[in-house]
C-alpha cells in the first residue's frame, strides 16, 4: 500500500468544493473556440501522454498474459506511438536485488506486513521481453542506505545491462514523505535528500557509465517542506550536474490513506477542483524547462492509497482522466503515469484473478481511449502532434470544460465544396435611400475572418411614382378700341351781304368769295378678337400602379473583428429607380436579400483539429445492472439515483472550418456511478484479455458557412469532435 498526500493545496481547494450543490447544465450553450492558434503557443502533448506506471512487485502479474500489451495497442493503433513505463511506486524503497535469486519475485513479510521484495535476474529479462519496444523508467532503492546504497547500485547495474528499452532511473519514491513512511528520521527536508540522491547518481554513473540518465524528484507533490523542484534544482540535483532529461511529481485528486470520509465522486469530475489542484505546477514546470529538462506525473491516479471504490472504478474516472489529462497537457506536463497493481481500486484493469478480483478493465480505461482517439494521427505515418489549449469559457459554465487541438503543422485547411445560403428578410420604410443591414454571425472561424463574398439581391416592390402631361386650351376675347386721325382739305365758300340806303329803300349788295381751310377728323372705332392659348404643364403625382425591380448589389465584406458582426449594405436609390432621386417620396418596400457566402481559401496556420467538450454536470444512474463490474471490488451503492432526468444539452462550438464534416465520439456510460456500460461510441474492450469487442460507430457533425458544429451532449458525458482533413 502506497501512502501519500494529496498537496496542501489540493487539500485546501477540496475543502472549498466540498459542499455539494449540485444542478445539471442548462439546455444549451456556445463554445468558441479559436480557429488558429495564431501567434500564441501551446504545448504539444506526447503520443505517450497517457502512460504507466505499476509497482515492481506487480509487475510478473501484468506481464503473465497479453491484457497489457493488447491495451498498449490499441493505443498507438491511435497515437502512432506505445505507452510509456514506469517501473515503481512506494515498494521501491523496499526492494532489493538478488542475482542468485531463480524466482523473478519474492516477498517478505514481518509479522503484520511486507517488509520487503526481493527481485531476481529473470524480473529484468522478462520485463525486457514482455514490454518489447516500451521506453521504460525503472525506479531503485533510496529508502535503505545499508552499505553505501550497494544493492541499489547492484540492482541498477543489472538492470542497465539486461534492459535494452531503459530509459531513465528513479533514485527512491516520494521522498518528502519519508519520515511519515519510516525510512528516515527528522530533520528531513530537501536540503537533506538532494545530496543523498547526488551520492547514489555519482555511484550508479560510476558503476555503469556517463550516459546514465535519471528522472529527477519523485516528490509526491510540490508543497511539503522544501521538497520543490525548484529547490532540487539550485541544489544540484539538476540537469546540468547529472543528466537529467526528465522531472517527475505525483498526482492524487482525493486521499484514501486518512480522511476516507471526505472522498467524493463529485468532486472527482468538477473542473473547478482539478484547474485548482493543478494550480502549484507551473511553476515547478518553469524551473524543470528552465533546466531544459521536461516535467511529467510520473505516478497519478484518483485517490491516494489504493484508490477508493465507487470512485476509482466509476465512469467518473474516465472523464476525470480526461479533463485532468488535458489540463495538465496544456500546462506542459508532458506525461502522466497512470498507477496500477493487481489488486486495486484505481488500477486501470485487473489482468488476472489475484485476491479475489475477476479480470476486467475498469472505466478509466475508456477515459484512456477517449484520449488516443483525441491524439490518433490524421494519417498514417503522419509525424503531427497536437498543440492543446484550454477553451476559455464564461464562468457560469462551471460544469462545461473544453479543450482545444491544434496541429503543429502549418497549413491551409482544405476547403469543403459545400456551400450554403442564408435567406433572411426584412421590410423597411425609407426615404430614398435606404439601409438594409443583415446580421452575419460570423465566428472567429478563419475563413469567415478574411473575407466574404456577399451577393445581395434586392427586390423592391414599390409604389412608383409617374409624371403626367396635361394640354390646357385657353380661348379669350379682347375688344380693341382704334383711333384714325385724318386730315382733310375744305373749301368754305364765304358770302357777305352790304346794305346800302338809297331814297328810302335799302339798298342790297351782295358780295361773295370763296375761301380755303384744312381740318382734322378723330374718328374712334371699335373691334373684338379671338387669341387661343395653348399652356403644357408638367404635374407630378404618384400613380397607384406598382412595379417591382429586382436588383443584383454584388458587395464584399471583410474582416469581422468581433464574433458577430453587422454588415450594413447601403442601397441608394440610384441603384433601385433613377426617377427616385427627382423628388423625395416616402415609400415602403419589402427586401428580401439572400446571402451567398463562398468560403475564401484561408491563410497558412495552426489550425484547430479536434476539440473536446465535457458536460461534467453529474448525473447517477439507479439502473442496478451498470453499478458493478467484473473486476471492481464491490458494487456502487444502491438509492443513487439522480431523481431528475438527465439533462440533454445543445452545444453550439464554433472554431472549426466551415462546411467541413466533423467525427463525433461520445465517452459515455449510464452515470457518473456507473462501473460496467461503459464505452466509446459504441467501442468496448474485452474484460478477458483487453481486445476489441465492439468498434466504434462514430457519429458525423457538419459545420456550418459560421464554423459552427452543433451537437448534443448529456450530463456526465464527453464529446470529441475530430477534423480529419486538418492534418
Ligand atoms: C507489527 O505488529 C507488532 C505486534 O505484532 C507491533 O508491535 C508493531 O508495532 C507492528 N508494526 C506496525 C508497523 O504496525
Ligand atoms: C557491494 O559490496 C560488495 C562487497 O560486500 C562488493 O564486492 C561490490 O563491489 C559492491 N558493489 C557495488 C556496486 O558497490
Ligand atoms: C545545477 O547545480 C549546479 C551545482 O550546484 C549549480 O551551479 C547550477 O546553478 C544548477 N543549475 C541550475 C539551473 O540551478
Ligand atoms: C452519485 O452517487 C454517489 C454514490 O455512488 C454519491 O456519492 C454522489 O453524491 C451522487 N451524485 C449525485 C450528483 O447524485
Ligand atoms: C439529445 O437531444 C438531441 C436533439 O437535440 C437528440 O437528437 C438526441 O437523441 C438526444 N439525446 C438523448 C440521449 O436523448
Ligand atoms: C454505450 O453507452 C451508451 C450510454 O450508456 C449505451 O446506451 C450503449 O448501449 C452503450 N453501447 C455499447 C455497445 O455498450
Ligand atoms: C445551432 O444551434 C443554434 C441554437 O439552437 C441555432 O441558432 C443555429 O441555427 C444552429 N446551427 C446549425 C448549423 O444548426
Amino acid at each position: 500500500m502506497r501512502i501519500s498526500f494529496v498537496s496542501t493545496g489540493a487539500l485546501i481547494s477540496f475543502t472549498c468544493f466540498i459542499v455539494e450543490s449540485w444542478g445539471q447544465l442548462g439546455t444549451f450553450t456556445a463554445v468558441n473556440a479559436l480557429p488558429t492558434l495564431g501567434a500564441a503557443t501551446a504545448p504539444s502533448v506526447d503520443r505517450s501522454f497517457v502512460s504507466y506506471s505499476i509497482e515492481l512487485s506487480a509487475i510478473t502479474g501484468f506481464t503473465s498474459n497479453q491484457f497489457l500489451t493488447n491495451l498498449f495497442n490499441i493505443w498507438a493503433s491511435r497515437t502512432g506511438a506505445l505507452p510509456a513505463l514506469r517501473v515503481g511506486g512506494s515498494g521501491v524503497d523496499k526492494s532489493y536485488y538478488d542475482p542468485t535469486q531463480t524466482v523473478a519475485t519474492r516477498s517478505v513479510y514481518g509479522p503484520n506486513i511486507t517488509t520487503s521484495y526481493f527481485f531476481g535476474p529473470s524480473f529484468i529479462t522478462n520485463i525486457a521481453s514482455y514490454f518489447q519496444d516500451i521506453g521504460i523508467t525503472f525506479g531503485l532503492n533510496l529508502g535503505d542506505p545499508t552499505a553505501n546504497w550497494n544493492n541499489t547500485v547492484q540492482f541498477a547495474v543489472a538492470v542497465y545491462q539486461n534492459l535494452p528499452q531503459l530509459h531513465l532511473f528513479e533514485i527512491g519514491n516520494e521522498p518528502d514523505l519519508y519520515v511519515t513512511n519510516s525510512f528516515r528520521s527528522e530533520p528531513w527536508y530537501g536540503v537533506y535528500y538532494a545530496p543523498q540522491w547526488m551520492q547514489v547518481a555519482k555511484l550508479i554513473v560510476a558503476a555503469i557509465s556517463p550516459n546514465v540518465q535519471f528522472q529527477g524528484s519523485v516528490y509526491s507533490g510540490p508543497t511539503n517542506r522544501d521538497f520543490n523542484v525548484r529547490t532540487l534544482i539550485g541544489l544540484g540535483a539538476n540537469n546540468t550536474m547529472f543528466k537529467l532529461p526528465v522531472y517527475s511529481e505525483h498526482f492524487y485528486s482525493q486521499s484514501f490513506c486518512s480522511a476516507r470520509a471526505a472522498t467524493r465522486v463529485n468532486n472527482l469530475i468538477n473542473h473547478n477542483i482539478i484547474v485548482s489542484q493543478l494550480q502549484v505546477f507551473p511553476q515547478e514546470i518553469s524551473a524543470v524547462n528552465a533546466d531544459n529538462s521536461e516535467f511529467i506525473f510520473g505516478e497519478a491516479n484518483t485517490v491516494t492509497c489504493g484508490g477508493a471504490p465507487g470512485i476509482s472504478d466509476t465512469f467518473g474516472a474516465a472523464l476525470w482522466l480526461v479533463d485532468w489529462g488535458l489540463t495538465s497537457a496544456s500546462l506542459d506536463v508532458r506525461r502522466v503515469h497512470i498507477h496500477s497493481t493487481l489488486n486495486t481500486d484505481y488500477s486501470m484493469l485487473i489482468p488476472k484473478m489475484y485476491q479475489g478480483l475477476q479480470p476486467g478493465v475498469r472505466p478509466m480505461v475508456y477515459g484512456m481511449y477517449f484520449l488516443a482517439e483525441a491524439l490518433a494521427l490524421p494519417e498514417l505515418g503522419s509525424d503531427t502532434t497536437f498543440m492543446v489549449t484550454p477553451i476559455s469559457l464564461s464562468p457560469n459554465l462551471g460544469d462545461i470544460s473544453a479543450y482545444g487541438l491544434y496541429s503543429n503543422r502549418v497549413q491551409k485547411p482544405i476547403l469543403a465544396s459545400l456551400s450554403t445560403t442564408i435567406t433572411q428578410s426584412s421590410t423597411t420604410t425609407s426615404s430614398s435611400t435606404q439601409t438594409l443591414s443583415t446580421t452575419v454571425p460570423v465566428t472567429k472561424t478563419s475563413v469567415v475572418t478574411t473575407k466574404i463574398n456577399m451577393v445581395t439581391k434586392i427586390s423592391t416592390s414599390s409604389v412608383s411614382k409617374s409624371t403626367k402631361t396635361i394640354t390646357k386650351t385657353v380661348t379669350s376675347h379682347t375688344v380693341r378700341t382704334s383711333h384714325s386721325v385724318k386730315t382733310i382739305k375744305k373749301t368754305i365758300t364765304s358770302r357777305k351781304v352790304s346794305t346800302f340806303t338809297t331814297t328810302g329803300t335799302k339798298n342790297k349788295k351782295k358780295t361773295s368769295w370763296k375761301t380755303s381751310k384744312t381740318v382734322t377728323k378723330i374718328t374712334t372705332s371699335t373691334s373684338r378678337s379671338t387669341v387661343t392659348l395653348k399652356t403644357t404643364s408638367t404635374i407630378k403625382s404618384l400613380s397607384v400602379s406598382k412595379s417591382t425591380s429586382t436588383k443584383t448589389i454584388y458587395s464584399t465584406l471583410t474582416k469581422p473583428t468581433t464574433s458577430t458582426s453587422t454588415y450594413t449594405t447601403k442601397i441608394t436609390s440610384s441603384s433601385i429607380s433613377t426617377s427616385l432621386t427627382s423628388f423625395p417620396v416616402t415609400f415602403t418596400s419589402t427586401t428580401t436579400y439572400t446571402t451567398v457566402l463562398t468560403p475564401t481559401q484561408a491563410p497558412d496556420g495552426n489550425y484547430l483539429a479536434r476539440a473536446i467538450v465535457l458536460n461534467l454536470s453529474p448525473y447517477n444512474t439507479s439502473d442496478p445492472t451498470v453499478l458493478n463490474c467484473r473486476s471492481c471490488s464491490q458494487a456502487s451503492p444502491l438509492g443513487w439515483g439522480t431523481v431528475k432526468s438527465r439533462l440533454n444539452t445543445t452545444v453550439s462550438l464554433s472554431g472549426f472550418q466551415p462546411f467541413h464534416t466533423l467525427k463525433l465520439l461520445r465517452l459515455q456510460a449510464e452515470g457518473l456511478n456507473a462501473k460496467s456500460g461503459v464505452n466509446v461510441s459504441g467501442l468496448t474492450l474485452s474484460d478477458d484479455d483487453g481486445t476489441v469487442v465492439t468498434p466504434v460507430t462514430a457519429e458525423s457533425v457538419i459545420v456550418n458557412a459560421f464554423g459552427v458544429a452543433n451537437f448534443s451532449i448529456l450530463a456526465t458525458e464527453g464529446v470529441l469532435l475530430v477534423d480529419e482533413t486538418i492534418l
